[in-house]
C-alpha cells in the first residue's frame, strides 16, 4: 500500500471534494444507526457524515496511519479506525458504508463489491465513488514514463491502479443482492491553478507508489518526476490565463439491499 501525504493530498481539496459531496447527496434521506467510511482518509467527509446524521455512530476506516492522524485532529465524534479494507469486518451490520476514492486501489471488485456490501443490514445503503483513473490521459503517461527509463526496474514493483471494470459489471454484483442500483459517470473539468498542477496533484495520489520505490534513489526520483513532467505539461499545457484544464472521468454507485 503506498505512503499517504495528507497535506499534499488536501492541497486540491475543492475539487477533490466535489465528487464526495455530489456522491452524498444521492445518499438516500433516512435516519441512519451505524455508519462506516471505509478509506476515510484524513476523515472530513466521515466529519461530514457525522454531523448530517447525528444521531448516528459514525465510523472511519484507514489504512494509513498519517491520514488517520490527521483525522484524529479533527473535532468530531466519529470513531476512527486503523484497518484495511479487506479485513473489514464490522461486528454491528452497519446501515451505510460510505467510500470515497478509495476502492479503485484494491483488486478483485468482483469479489470485494458483493462481499461489503453483504455486510449491511437489509434495507443497508452503499455509496461509492472511484475515480476511472486507468483510462485517463494522465495515468496512460505515467505507465508509460515509468516502463521507459533506468527506473524501469524499480517502477514495476510499484502498486498499479488497475483497469475499471465495466459499468455492467458493477450493476451485476450490485443488483444480485440489492433491490435498487444507481449507477453513474461524471466527467469533472478541473480548472487548476499553479505551476505544474496537474503533476502536484498525482503527487497526492497516483505517483505515490512510484514515489515509494524510488524514495532510496534522489536523483533516479528527480530524473524520473522531469521525464513524467515534460510529457504531463505538453498534454495539459496551461491556457494564456495561467488555467490548467484537468479532465477528470468518476464513477458513482448507490445501492440499497
Ligand atoms: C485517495 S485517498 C481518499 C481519502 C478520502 N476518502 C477522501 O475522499 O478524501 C485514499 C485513501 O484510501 C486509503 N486506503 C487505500 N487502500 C486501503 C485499504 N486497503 N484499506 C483501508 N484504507 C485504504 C488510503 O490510506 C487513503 O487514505
Amino acid at each position: 500500500m503506498p505512503s499517504w501525504d495528507p497535506d499534499l493530498y488536501d492541497r486540491y481539496k475543492a475539487h477533490r471534494d466535489r465528487p464526495a459531496l455530489d456522491l452524498m447527496v444521492q445518499i438516500p434521506d433516512r435516519r441512519f444507526r451505524e455508519i462506516w467510511d471505509l478509506g476515510c482518509g484524513s476523515g472530513e467527509h466521515a466529519a461530514l457524515l457525522a454531523l448530517r446524521h447525528s444521531t448516528a455512530r459514525v465510523h472511519g476506516l484507514d489504512s494509513s496511519p498519517d491520514m488517520l492522524r490527521q483525522a484524529k485532529n479533527r473535532p468530531s465524534e466519529v470513531n476512527w479506525v486503523l484497518g484495511s479494507v479487506e479485513a473489514f469486518a464490522p461486528t454491528t451490520p452497519p446501515d451505510l458504508i460510505f467510500t470515497n476514492a478509495a476502492l479503485q486501489w484494491l483488486p478483485d471488485h468482483a469479489t470485494l463489491f458483493p462481499r461489503l456490501v453483504g455486510l449491511l443490514e437489509r434495507g443497508g445503503v452503499f455509496a461509492c465513488q472511484m475515480p476511472m483513473a486507468f483510462e485517463t490521459q494522465h495515468h496512460r503517461i505515467l505507465r508509460e514514463t515509468a516502463e521507459a527509463g533506468p527506473w524501469a526496474s524499480l517502477t514495476r514493483e510499484a502498486r498499479r491502479i488497475d483497469p475499471t471494470p465495466a459499468l455492467a459489471d458493477y450493476y451485476g454484483w450490485l443488483s444480485a443482492i440489492c433491490g435498487e442500483v444507481d449507477i453513474w459517470t461524471t466527467t469533472y473539468l478541473h480548472a487548476l491553478e499553479g505551476e505544474d498542477p496537474v503533476v502536484e496533484w498525482m503527487r497526492g495520489t497516483a505517483l505515490r507508489p512510484y514515489l515509494d520505490v524510488l524514495a532510496d534513489d534522489e536523483a533516479l526520483l528527480e530524473a524520473f518526476l522531469d521525464a513524467f513532467r515534460a510529457r504531463i505539461v505538453a498534454d495539459f499545457p496551461p491556457r494564456e490565463d495561467g488555467v490548467t484544464l484537468f479532465p477528470f472521468p468518476r464513477l458513482f454507485m448507490v445501492a440499497v439491499r
